[in-house]
Protein backbone atom coordinates (compact mmCIF):
# COMPACT_ATOMS: atom_id res chain seq x y z
CA UNK A 1 0.00 0.00 0.00
CA UNK A 2 1.01 3.76 -0.37
CA UNK A 3 -0.44 6.58 1.47
CA UNK A 4 -0.08 9.87 0.95
CA UNK A 5 -1.28 12.39 3.50
CA UNK A 6 -1.68 16.01 2.61
CA UNK A 7 -2.37 18.75 4.77
CA UNK A 8 -3.97 16.46 6.91
CA UNK A 9 -5.88 17.92 9.83
CA UNK A 10 -8.29 16.41 12.52
CA UNK A 11 -9.69 18.84 15.45
CA UNK A 12 -11.78 17.79 18.26
CA UNK A 13 -13.20 21.12 19.81
CA UNK A 14 -9.96 22.82 19.94
CA UNK A 15 -7.84 20.08 20.24
CA UNK A 16 -5.76 19.32 17.19
CA UNK A 17 -5.33 15.82 16.91
CA UNK A 18 -3.91 16.12 13.36
CA UNK A 19 -1.50 18.48 12.04
CA UNK A 20 -1.59 19.26 8.46
CA UNK A 21 0.02 16.04 7.77
CA UNK A 22 1.77 15.60 5.02
CA UNK A 23 3.61 12.75 4.29
CA UNK A 24 4.37 9.17 1.89
CA UNK A 25 3.98 6.19 3.58
CA UNK A 26 4.43 2.57 1.64
CA UNK A 27 4.84 -0.56 2.84
CA UNK A 28 2.79 -4.23 3.00
CA UNK A 29 1.97 -4.63 6.57
CA UNK A 30 2.01 -0.87 8.52
CA UNK A 31 2.27 -1.32 12.30
CA UNK A 32 0.83 1.96 14.03
CA UNK A 33 2.28 2.20 17.94
CA UNK A 34 2.79 5.09 20.63
CA UNK A 35 1.48 6.38 23.70
CA UNK A 36 -2.39 6.34 24.48
CA UNK A 37 -4.23 9.46 23.36
CA UNK A 38 -1.40 10.04 20.22
CA UNK A 39 -3.81 9.85 18.21
CA UNK A 40 -3.87 6.16 16.59
CA UNK A 41 -7.43 5.55 16.25
CA UNK A 42 -8.11 8.61 15.04
CA UNK A 43 -5.97 8.79 12.19
CA UNK A 44 -6.84 4.72 11.40
CA UNK A 45 -10.97 6.10 11.36
CA UNK A 46 -10.15 8.67 8.91
CA UNK A 47 -7.93 6.22 6.69
CA UNK A 48 -10.82 3.99 7.09
CA UNK A 49 -13.41 6.74 5.45
CA UNK A 50 -14.87 6.51 8.71
CA UNK A 51 -14.50 10.01 10.28
CA UNK A 52 -14.22 12.94 7.28
CA UNK A 53 -10.71 15.16 7.97
CA UNK A 54 -11.43 18.99 8.76
CA UNK A 55 -9.07 19.82 6.43
CA UNK A 56 -6.66 18.03 3.99
CA UNK A 57 -6.73 14.98 2.26
CA UNK A 58 -5.07 11.43 1.82
CA UNK A 59 -4.79 8.90 -0.98
CA UNK A 60 -4.54 5.43 -1.50
CA UNK A 61 -2.32 3.47 -4.01
CA UNK A 62 -2.54 6.97 -5.83
CA UNK A 63 -6.33 7.29 -5.48
CA UNK A 64 -7.31 10.71 -3.72
CA UNK A 65 -10.15 10.43 -1.19
CA UNK A 66 -11.35 13.17 -0.06
CA UNK A 67 -15.35 13.99 1.91
CA UNK A 68 -17.75 13.80 -0.85
CA UNK A 69 -20.09 11.40 0.25
CA UNK A 70 -20.50 8.70 -3.09
CA UNK A 71 -16.52 8.98 -3.16
CA UNK A 72 -16.02 8.09 0.37
CA UNK A 73 -19.08 5.17 0.20
CA UNK A 74 -17.04 3.67 -3.03
CA UNK A 75 -13.88 3.61 -0.74
CA UNK A 76 -15.17 2.79 2.46
CA UNK A 77 -16.43 -0.66 0.33
CA UNK A 78 -12.75 -1.20 -0.92
CA UNK A 79 -11.75 -1.22 3.10
CA UNK A 80 -11.94 -3.95 5.83
CA UNK A 81 -12.28 -3.14 9.67
CA UNK A 82 -11.49 -4.51 12.51
CA UNK A 83 -11.88 -2.93 15.86
CA UNK A 84 -10.94 -3.66 19.36
CA UNK A 85 -14.07 -5.06 20.22
CA UNK A 86 -14.86 -7.04 17.33
CA UNK A 87 -18.37 -6.24 16.61
CA UNK A 88 -20.01 -9.49 15.60
CA UNK A 89 -23.88 -9.16 15.48
CA UNK A 90 -25.09 -11.03 18.72
CA UNK A 91 -28.23 -12.52 17.38
CA UNK A 92 -26.48 -13.73 14.20
CA UNK A 93 -24.21 -17.03 13.91
CA UNK A 94 -20.96 -16.87 13.10
CA UNK A 95 -21.49 -17.64 9.29
CA UNK A 96 -24.28 -15.10 8.85
CA UNK A 97 -21.91 -12.68 10.32
CA UNK A 98 -19.58 -13.34 7.29
CA UNK A 99 -22.11 -13.79 5.12
CA UNK A 100 -24.30 -10.61 5.69
CA UNK A 101 -21.73 -7.99 3.91
CA UNK A 102 -21.18 -10.47 1.50
CA UNK A 103 -24.97 -10.53 0.10
CA UNK A 104 -26.10 -7.14 1.51
CA UNK A 105 -23.20 -4.57 0.91
CA UNK A 106 -21.83 -6.82 -2.44
CA UNK A 107 -24.67 -8.76 -4.19
CA UNK A 108 -23.50 -11.98 -3.68
CA UNK A 109 -25.54 -14.72 -3.81
CA UNK A 110 -25.97 -16.69 -0.64
CA UNK A 111 -25.02 -19.92 -1.77
CA UNK A 112 -21.17 -18.44 -2.92
CA UNK A 113 -21.56 -16.48 0.15
CA UNK A 114 -21.98 -19.27 2.27
CA UNK A 115 -18.96 -21.37 0.38
CA UNK A 116 -16.83 -18.33 1.30
CA UNK A 117 -17.25 -17.65 4.37
CA UNK A 118 -17.09 -21.67 4.97
CA UNK A 119 -14.03 -21.72 3.08
CA UNK A 120 -12.15 -19.22 5.06
CA UNK A 121 -13.45 -20.84 8.54
CA UNK A 122 -11.64 -23.87 7.18
CA UNK A 123 -8.64 -21.97 6.47
CA UNK A 124 -8.11 -21.40 9.62
CA UNK A 125 -9.65 -23.97 11.71
CA UNK A 126 -12.66 -22.38 12.69
CA UNK A 127 -15.51 -24.39 10.65
CA UNK A 128 -16.70 -26.09 14.23
CA UNK A 129 -17.70 -22.51 15.08
CA UNK A 130 -19.69 -21.79 11.80
CA UNK A 131 -23.27 -22.31 12.99
CA UNK A 132 -22.66 -20.58 17.27
CA UNK A 133 -23.57 -17.39 18.03
CA UNK A 134 -21.03 -14.91 18.95
CA UNK A 135 -21.55 -15.85 22.58
CA UNK A 136 -20.66 -19.12 22.39
CA UNK A 137 -17.15 -18.53 20.75
CA UNK A 138 -14.08 -17.82 22.81
CA UNK A 139 -12.75 -14.34 22.71
CA UNK A 140 -9.97 -15.61 20.61
CA UNK A 141 -12.55 -16.89 18.43
CA UNK A 142 -14.80 -14.20 17.86
CA UNK A 143 -11.80 -11.43 16.82
CA UNK A 144 -10.81 -14.06 14.27
CA UNK A 145 -14.47 -14.59 12.99
CA UNK A 146 -14.18 -10.74 12.78
CA UNK A 147 -11.22 -10.49 10.98
CA UNK A 148 -12.48 -13.20 8.23
CA UNK A 149 -15.76 -11.17 8.09
CA UNK A 150 -13.09 -8.57 7.12
CA UNK A 151 -11.15 -9.94 4.63
CA UNK A 152 -14.23 -12.09 3.24
CA UNK A 153 -14.96 -9.18 1.18
CA UNK A 154 -11.59 -9.18 -0.41
CA UNK A 155 -11.00 -5.82 0.87
CA UNK A 156 -7.48 -3.43 -0.67
CA UNK A 157 -6.37 -2.75 2.66
CA UNK A 158 -7.14 -4.30 6.11
CA UNK A 159 -7.46 -2.13 9.09
CA UNK A 160 -7.19 -3.38 12.56
CA UNK A 161 -7.28 -1.42 15.86
CA UNK A 162 -5.99 -3.03 18.90
CA UNK A 163 -7.55 -6.01 17.91
CA UNK A 164 -6.23 -7.98 20.76
CA UNK A 165 -6.37 -5.73 23.44
CA UNK A 166 -9.05 -7.23 24.92
CA UNK A 167 -7.17 -10.77 24.89
CA UNK A 168 -5.53 -12.88 27.18
CA UNK A 169 -1.97 -13.55 26.00
CA UNK A 170 -2.76 -16.99 24.33
CA UNK A 171 -6.26 -15.45 22.74
CA UNK A 172 -3.93 -13.03 21.65
CA UNK A 173 -1.29 -15.29 20.32
CA UNK A 174 -3.89 -17.04 18.16
CA UNK A 175 -5.37 -13.75 16.51
CA UNK A 176 -1.78 -12.40 15.90
CA UNK A 177 -0.95 -15.56 14.07
CA UNK A 178 -3.65 -15.81 11.90
CA UNK A 179 -2.70 -12.12 11.09
CA UNK A 180 0.61 -13.14 10.03
CA UNK A 181 -0.58 -15.77 8.07
CA UNK A 182 -2.34 -13.42 6.41
CA UNK A 183 0.26 -10.57 5.98
CA UNK A 184 2.56 -13.87 4.10
CA UNK A 185 -0.12 -14.72 2.06
CA UNK A 186 -0.13 -10.77 0.50
CA UNK A 187 -3.25 -9.19 2.79
CA UNK A 188 -2.04 -5.74 3.12
CA UNK A 189 -3.04 -3.90 6.19
CA UNK A 190 -2.55 -1.18 8.71
CA UNK A 191 -2.63 -2.23 12.63
CA UNK A 192 -2.63 0.02 16.05
CA UNK A 193 -0.90 -2.27 18.45
CA UNK A 194 1.01 -2.27 21.38
CA UNK A 195 2.89 -6.21 20.74
CA UNK A 196 6.19 -5.12 19.37
CA UNK A 197 6.88 -8.72 18.56
CA UNK A 198 4.24 -8.69 16.22
CA UNK A 199 5.06 -5.75 14.83
CA UNK A 200 8.81 -6.48 14.62
CA UNK A 201 7.69 -10.26 13.21
CA UNK A 202 4.77 -9.39 10.53
CA UNK A 203 5.19 -6.29 9.31
CA UNK A 204 7.64 -4.40 7.34
CA UNK A 205 6.82 -0.59 8.48
CA UNK A 206 6.37 0.92 11.56
CA UNK A 207 4.64 4.38 12.37
CA UNK A 208 5.21 5.82 16.08
CA UNK A 209 3.00 8.68 16.55
CA UNK A 210 2.33 10.70 19.54
CA UNK A 211 0.47 13.64 20.98
CA UNK A 212 2.87 15.81 19.61
CA UNK A 213 2.25 14.16 15.99
CA UNK A 214 3.79 10.72 13.68
CA UNK A 215 7.51 10.97 15.48
CA UNK A 216 9.21 8.36 13.69
CA UNK A 217 7.63 6.09 10.65
CA UNK A 218 10.16 3.56 8.33
CA UNK A 219 11.56 0.18 7.80
CA UNK A 220 10.71 -1.63 11.22
CA UNK A 221 14.32 -3.22 11.81
CA UNK A 222 15.48 0.26 11.39
CA UNK A 223 13.33 1.81 13.58
CA UNK A 224 12.92 -0.66 16.18
CA UNK A 225 16.08 -1.34 16.85
CA UNK A 226 17.53 2.02 16.63
CA UNK A 227 15.09 4.88 17.48
CA UNK A 228 15.96 7.99 16.33
CA UNK A 229 13.72 10.03 18.61
CA UNK A 230 14.11 10.31 22.47
CA UNK A 231 10.30 9.84 22.44
CA UNK A 232 10.28 6.59 20.74
CA UNK A 233 13.20 5.26 22.18
CA UNK A 234 11.56 6.29 25.81
CA UNK A 235 8.44 4.25 24.96
CA UNK A 236 9.96 1.27 23.81
CA UNK A 237 11.61 0.87 26.86
CA UNK A 238 8.64 1.83 28.87
CA UNK A 239 6.79 -1.09 26.96
CA UNK A 240 9.91 -3.31 26.89
CA UNK A 241 10.03 -3.09 30.39
CA UNK A 242 6.48 -4.30 31.64
N1 LIG B 1 -14.96 11.69 19.08
C1 LIG B 1 -14.10 12.41 19.81
N2 LIG B 1 -14.48 13.57 20.40
C2 LIG B 1 -13.62 14.31 21.10
N3 LIG B 1 -12.32 13.99 21.29
C3 LIG B 1 -11.88 12.85 20.75
C4 LIG B 1 -12.74 12.00 19.97
N4 LIG B 1 -12.01 10.93 19.54
C5 LIG B 1 -10.77 11.12 20.03
N5 LIG B 1 -10.67 12.25 20.75
C6 LIG B 1 -9.47 12.79 21.39
O1 LIG B 1 -8.41 12.74 20.46
C7 LIG B 1 -7.20 12.31 21.06
C8 LIG B 1 -6.67 11.10 20.30
O2 LIG B 1 -7.55 10.01 20.54
P1 LIG B 1 -7.32 8.58 19.89
O3 LIG B 1 -8.46 7.74 20.30
O4 LIG B 1 -7.08 8.74 18.43
O5 LIG B 1 -5.97 8.12 20.61
P2 LIG B 1 -5.24 6.70 20.60
O6 LIG B 1 -3.81 6.96 20.21
O7 LIG B 1 -6.00 5.75 19.77
O8 LIG B 1 -5.28 6.26 22.13
P3 LIG B 1 -5.44 4.79 22.78
O9 LIG B 1 -4.07 4.14 22.68
O10 LIG B 1 -5.81 5.06 24.20
O11 LIG B 1 -6.50 4.05 22.04
C9 LIG B 1 -7.52 12.03 22.51
O12 LIG B 1 -7.08 13.11 23.28
C10 LIG B 1 -9.02 11.88 22.54
O13 LIG B 1 -9.55 12.31 23.77
MG1 LIG C 1 -7.02 3.97 20.18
Amino acid sequence: MKFEFSDLTVRFGSQVVLDKLTETIEGKALAIIGPSGGGKSTLLRVLGGLLPANEGKFALNGTWVDNNAQRLNEYRKQIGFVFQSNGLFPHLTALKNITLPLIHTFGMDKITAEKKAMDLMERFGLEDSSHKYPSQLSGGQQQRIAIIRAIAIEPKLLLLDEPTSALDPELAYEVLSMLKQLVESGVELVIVTHHLGFASNACDTVMYMDEFGIGEFGKTEELLRAPKTERLQRFISKILSI
